[in-house]
């Protein structure tokens, strides 16, 4: 993908980089742009010199810079902060790449200090630098930070089968905090462009040289995320093409939530005035069913599209289930098609060329109060009363799709009613949340 127009030389800062990921990120850096500035951080300036002395020796063309940094000390974090200001004035990109695992001791004596340790390194201070590198940041012209996680920070792949149990549980915890402090830290600073880097499974000190990767291939995740015009988001690379990562199944945590209320909402059930569980689906669960086999889409490569389509038939096959156990005893479960709305931010995320993609759909555009419309019809009217399961839209219950009906319509798929599809996912979707012994 081709680089942002660069108007200046960037500014660059690694922390860990004397070693590992964090090294090959800088080699990876400097090998091809001479004219920006790296520096290099470790815990020990000797360390950081002796980096540096590598970087040459590997062709490194980019200025290089250093600076001893222990990202758990306050006052090192401080000293880093004034060197940059002092001596660049501002910061381009940060990549928050020190991380640690670690494994408590079986008599658990050091169980409390590990997993503090972890959560401080790779949480506490990698938002506690960033926060001070802030003011540094805004002062570049496209400032961003890059912040290393991990597969095991998807809970979508940790809940798939596809990844086996960690060795390190702080250490997952950890990378999955990370995710969730970058996507808050996102928000809450727009004018910074915030990544989340996965490098894969590299072969490393950090796991005993046990992965599988190259370092330098992990590293070109985030090498390609400092020079690429990419959007915000959790990627990773295998193979040449970047990609992003899959974090959360929005099914996950819905049945999460109805486990959670059930209690509240049997308590108040009724076959008169059932309680009601009112499922926001889409038309767009037409484009796909789920894919059991490959629930996180890594197997055929990740689609934003794709996924939300069958993260829509997802919230269909979660209200089918939940009124087939509940709803004759007076707790009824339908899903909602709100209509095609594009006064919101959903499409917030989107290229221009993908929201041109959607430009077929406009003769259905719905307002965002007439798509609410149908959520309240959904949860007041008396045809949810007599017939759980429903699919409405346009404030009234649907029927299957016509084959002539436009994608927008009202209309659901045929695989919108698929009775063990619904049992299968429930299971799933149940196991993911832990609750797996739960039949209900
Ligand atoms: N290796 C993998 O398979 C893998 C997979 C996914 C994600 N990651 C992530 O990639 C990043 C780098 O891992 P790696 O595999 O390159 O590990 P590594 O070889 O162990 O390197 C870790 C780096 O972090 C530094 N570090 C640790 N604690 C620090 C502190 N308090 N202050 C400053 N620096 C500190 C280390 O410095 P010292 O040399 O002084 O200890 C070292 O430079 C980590 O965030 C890790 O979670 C790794």
């Amino acid at each position: 993908m081709a680089g942002l127009p660069r108007t200046k030389p960037l500014i660059i800062l690694i922390t860990g980089a004397n070693r590992g990921i964090g090294f090959c990120i800088a080699q990876a850096l400097t090998q091809k742009n001479a004219k920006d500035t790296v520096i290099v951080t470790a815990r020990v300036q000797d360390s950081a010199s002796q980096a540096i002395q590598k970087l040459k020796e590997a062709g490194a063309q980019s200025h290089l810079d250093s600076t001893a940094l222990d990202i758990t000390s306050d006052q090192s974090i401080q000293a880093l902060v004034s060197m940059i200001h002092e001596r660049y004035g501002r910061l381009d990109v940060l990549i928050n790449n020190a991380g640690i695992a670690m494994v408590p001791n079986p008599d658990l004596s050091d169980f409390r200090q590990v997993n503090n340790s972890i959560l401080d390194t790779n949480i506490t201070s990698v938002g506690f630098a960033t926060t001070l590198l802030l003011p540094l940041l805004l002062k570049s012209q496209n400032p961003k930070v890059i912040n290393i996680s991990s597969g095991r920070a998807s809970i979508t792949r940790l809940t798939s089968g596809d990844l086996p149990a960690t060795v390190s549980v702080p250490y997952s915890v950890s990378k999955v905090a990370l995710n969730v402090m970058t996507l808050e830290m996102a928000k809450a600073e727009p004018k910074v462009t915030f990544y989340l880097a996965n490098p894969g499974h590299c072969k490393t000190a950090f796991n005993g040289y046990k992965g599988k990767k190259d370092p330098l291939l992990g590293a070109e995740v985030a090498a390609n995320l400092v020079h690429g015009d990419y959007k915000s988001g959790f990627w990773h690379n295998d193979g040449g093409e970047m990609e992003m990562m899959p974090c959360w199944a929005s099914t996950t945590s819905d049945i999460f939530l109805f486990q959670l209320l059930k209690p509240i909402l049997r308590a108040t059930e009724s076959s008169d005035s059932p309680s009601r569980v009112v499922s926001v689906s889409s038309a767009g669960h037409k484009a796909a069913g789920i894919f059991f086999d490959d629930l996180d889409l890594s197997k055929q490569g990740y689609n934003p599209m794709l996924a939300y389509a069958q993260s829509k038939t997802a919230k269909i096959y979660l209200a089918n289930p939940f009124d087939r156990r509940y709803g004759q005893s007076g707790l009824r479960a339908v899903s909602v098609h709100p209509g095609t709305i594009f006064t919101t931010q959903i499409g917030r995320p989107m290229s221009a060329e993908e929201l041109e993609q959607l430009a077929p759909m406009a003769p259905f555009a719905r307002s965002a109060e007439q798509g609410a419309a149908t959520t309240i019809f959904a949860a007041l009217s008396s045809h949810s009363v007599k017939e759980g399961g429903i699919y409405l839209a346009d404030a009234g219950v649907s029927a299957a799709a016509a084959e002539d009906e436009p994608f927008a319509g009202p209309g659901y798929a045929p695989h919108a009613y698929d009775e063990e599809s619904e049992e299968k996912l429930w299971k799933l979707s149940l196991a993911a949340v832990g609750l797996e012994g739960n039949r209900d």
